[in-house]
């Protein structure tokens, strides 16, 4: 630390992390990515609890199987000494000034080593003080000049992976999908960033979205989670090619960006599954319903022992729709099934609740773990604004709204997407059966409306159901007493822009 001239450098505190950070400004730091590593933090823990346990029961049911206790003894050597169930490595390829990395480090118990790599000489050089100056051992934190993708191809054809691969670029992460899908240790964590969220929501060029990510956007009523699903269509498409297959832990869409945590293995047959776990989702131009298209058939018929797959059948729509006679646009290729795990999630909620002293972030970090925790499966969502602005009715109580969803046997959520959202299992015609009864307490004024508008096809048709607006106990949320959602925590809210480059808007790489 002697050789380090302090008066050069600001100093930024995060977690048990202090950064010395170049008064110059010439490496990369953005201070409202404290969230995206908090959130890494609690997901790495909370993964490498499982990942250990695994490893170990790996190991005691080899064991059980070993006859004798000589035997036994050899073998547990060995396995300890391959297999060992104490520790992990993690890789952050884009690492920057370190800061993530060195968090990593400190805060995260039963860590080996975190490989902190960059590009740029600057960000290396100063990887490597801030190593110093937090009192690391420079091989628990091994600062690593080279491109991302070098460094992860390395791993190709080694048994020498790494148990987490975090990639958090400027803006997309397509490029150095392929490098991190096979880098990854089996049943190890990817965690992955995108900040081109303009392109991955569809707001301007889809056809680049096409490009980069092989999948459509959608930006009608469900943009972020389409989102989602198309980066887990990729990490899955990158996965299958070298027979592995992606499981989403948790899935987050957050502010301007996207970050995902997915577990990797390796099996040629779950790879099959692949094709109806994607799908194509149809989003209607006129009231905003949704279906979706698997690829594959979901139903997997077993034939003496063995799995059939067949091509979906379909499309689950007409050419115009159902409810409003409007055209539908088609996004995707897209991941179809869950965003996320379960079990994951509600032990990360609980890592969280139990450590919140960690975490300076900790009061959204809860919030938005247990909006997830409650999200319903496996559905897109709606959003209050879309659906009474398609009926030109006044705003519908969005605990009205639950309510009758639920008195009609269906699940709601929200969506941690963002506020006034609505995930269900419900059909479209339940939901506009809905609305339908209730523009009968609080009509629509007609007058306004165009002849052939998607509101007067819909109001034209009575309710086929009996709707019940009586407050249903499950319709408040417990997650609504937390911080749900994140209004702009600064004036220079947004991705930042490259370190050296001249910032010219707060979004320059969202594009
Ligand atoms: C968004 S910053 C990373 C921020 C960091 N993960 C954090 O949490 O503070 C992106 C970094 O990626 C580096 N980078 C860009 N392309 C790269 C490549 N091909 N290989 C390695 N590093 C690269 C840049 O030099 C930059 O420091
Ligand atoms: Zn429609």
């Amino acid at each position: 630390m002697a050789d380090i001239d302090i008066s050069l450098y600001n100093t930024v505190t995060e977690g048990k992390a202090t950064i010395l950070f170049p008064k110059s400004n010439e490496v990369f730091y953005n201070p409202v990515q404290e969230f995206n590593r908090d959130m890494s933090i609690a997901a790495i823990r909370t993964w490498s609890e499982m990942f250990m346990q695994e490893k170990q029961a790996r190991i005691d049911k080899k064991l059980a199987n070993t006859k004798t206790e000589e035997a036994r003894a050899a073998l547990a050597e060995k396995l300890d000494k391959k297999i060992n169930p104490n520790d992990f490595n993690i890789l952050e390829a884009l690492a920057a000034t370190g800061l993530r990395s060195i968090r990593y480090a400190k805060e995260i118990p039963k860590l080996r080593q975190v490989v902190a790599n960059d590009l740029l000489d600057d960000a290396v050089e100063s990887i490597r003080r801030n190593t110093i100056y937090n009192q690391l051992d420079e091989n628990l934190v091994r600062a690593n000049k080279g491109d991302a993708m070098r460094v992860m191809y390395d791993t190709v054809g080694t048994d020498e992976k790494y148990d987490v691969v975090d990639l958090d670029p400027y803006g997309s992460a397509a490029p150095f999908v392929d490098g991190a899908v096979q880098a990854v240790s089996e049943g190890g964590l990817l965690c992955v960033t995108c900040t081109d969220l303009a392109i991955l929501t569809g707001s301007m060029h889809p056809e680049t979205c096409f490009g980069k990510y092989n999948g459509m956007p959608l930006k009608g009523t469900f943009p972020h989670e389409m989102a989602l699903r198309l980066v887990l269509q990729m990490l899955q498409t990158s996965a299958g090619r070298y027979r592995r297959y992606i499981v989403p832990m948790m899935s987050c869409s957050i502010d301007f960006y996207l970050r995902v945590f997915v577990r990797v293995y390796t099996s040629p047959n779950e790879v099959k599954k692949a094709a109806s776990k994607i799908g194509v989702i149809y989003e209607c131009s006129g009231c905003h319903s949704f279906a979706t298209q698997p690829l594959g058939k979901v139903e997997i018929k077993e034939e003496n022992g063995s799995e059939r797959h067949s091509p979906g059948s379909g499309p689950p729509v007409n050419t115009h729709c159902e409810h409003c006679g409007s055209t539908h646009h088609i996004g995707g290729p897209a991941w179809i099934a869950g965003l996320h795990d379960k079990t994951f999630v509600s032990n990360m909620l609980q890592h969280i609740k139990d450590n919140e002293q960690n975490y300076g972030t900790n009061a959204r970090m809860k919030g938005m773990v247990s909006v997830i925790q409650e999200e319903v499966e496996d559905a897109c969502y709606w959003t209050l604004q879309r659906l009474c602005g398609t009926l030109h009715c006044t705003s519908i109580p969005m605990l009205d709204l639950y309510s009758a969803i639920l008195n009609a046997g269906f699940k709601v959520s929200a969506s941690h997407c963002g506020p006034q959202t609505i995930k269900t299992n419900a059909p479209a015609s339940v939901v506009w059966d809905i609305l339908r009864e209730f523009t009968k307490k609080h009509p629509v004024v007609m007058a306004n409306i165009k002849e052939n508008s998607p509101a007067r096809k819909i109001l034209a048709k009575e309710p086929t159901i009996k709707v019940d607006f009586t407050r249903h106990p499950e319709a408040a949320a417990e997650s609504r007493n937390g911080v749900r959602y994140q209004i702009n925590p600064t004036p220079n809210w947004g991705p930042k822009a490259r370190a050296g480059k001249k910032q010219k808007t707060d979004h320059a790489e969202e594009e």
